[in-house]
């Protein structure tokens, strides 16, 4: 993987209502913390000087440090779980209090949107800077055509491909800006050996094309170099582990020139004309990533439950 080591600008500390923020003065992205633990969303906003979000998920949940803790010593039951991950975004809420959080359903294979909905209701009601996460699947777009309705926010999570993100746009016509992010999980793809930034590029083409409702969230990002290539295809929002954004805060949160040279070894993945007038259940949207992140999420939340 090449990076371009032309990386010009470095942060200019500002005044913005009294408060020394450290954001880069023409970043125009919004980042994004991608982790399910408090303490490192406190350490972030403290190396950055800025946050402008959280995305938290089951996997997270289950390594956050307090429920590994739990679960040694015993566990929790079906109910305590939920408590716990409602406890812990009210916690992040309230440090990023004018930005957004995304709390995800549990979903696994035999979830139906009606279940989805009604626990994306419930965490809606939990902080009021939800974004509610359900999975890019049929049921996952049944839940969020009814969700955006109801006038829920929410974030389209598990998209590896440009119909999963044209069925989102396509299934939540209608929200209002802001209300709909779509999560393509680029790392991921690349581990399979295909090029996921062109996931990310695809989608943010196709969506040109459209009414601007559905914003892209660059996720599953496992590099600075994904950090910088994300920035410079002008990805709406990026969410970054702590890891990557911690190197970015050491770096001088560098912003790349208009064209970040990133050129890695991976599989182009080609992009795909599409018609986003048509309706989203005709666009197909089946992928072995999604069955396997669906696996693993729920996997991973089941594997905290021991007191039934
Ligand atoms: O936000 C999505 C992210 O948590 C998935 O990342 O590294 O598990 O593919 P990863």
């Amino acid at each position: 993987m090449v990076g371009d080591t032309r990386i010009p600008l470095g942060p200019s500390p500002s005044k913005i209502g009294g408060i020394l923020s450290m954001r880069p003065k023409n970043l125009k992205t919004r980042i994004f913390i991608d982790s399910g633990d408090p303490g490192e969303t406190a350490k972030i906003m403290d190396m950055l000087g800025f946050l402008d979000g959280q995305t938290t998920n089951p996997t997270l949940i289950s390594r956050n440090p307090e429920a590994q803790r739990i679960l040694t010593e015993r566990g929790f039951s079906k109910n305590e779980i939920f408590y716990f991950y409602r406890k812990t975004v009210e916690e992040i809420s309230r440090m990023i209090p004018k930005g957004s959080v995304s709390v995800e359903v549990y979903a696994d294979k035999s979830t139906t949107a009606e279940e989805m909905l009604e626990q994306g209701r419930e965490m809606f009601a939990w902080i009021p800077n939800a974004h509610i996460k359900f999975p890019a699947t049929a049921e996952g777009l049944k839940a969020a055509e009814r969700a955006v309705m109801e006038g829920m926010r929410i974030n389209m999570t598990l998209c590896f491909t440009q119909e999963q993100a044209a069925a989102v746009y396509a299934a939540t016509k209608g929200a209002r800006k802001g209300n709909v992010f779509v999560s393509p999980f680029v790392g991921r793809l690349d581990d399979l050996g295909e090029n996921g930034m062109n996931l990310a590029e695809n989608i943010i083409r196709m969506y040109k094309e459209g009414d601007g409702h559905v914003e892209v969230l660059t996720a599953s990002i496992r590099s600075t170099d994904h950090l910088l290539y994300a920035l410079s295809i002008g990805s709406d929002i990026i969410t970054a582990p702590f890891k990557v954004l911690k190197e970015w805060a050491e770096k001088g949160m560098p912003l790349p020139e208009n064209s970040y040279n990133y050129r890695p070894e991976l599989k182009e993945i080609p992009y795909k004309k599409t018609d986003l007038s048509r309706n989203w259940k005709e666009f197909v949207f089946s992928h072995t990533l999604l069955d396997k992140g669906i696996e693993r999420f729920s996997n991973d939340w089941n594997s905290l439950i021991k007191n039934k």
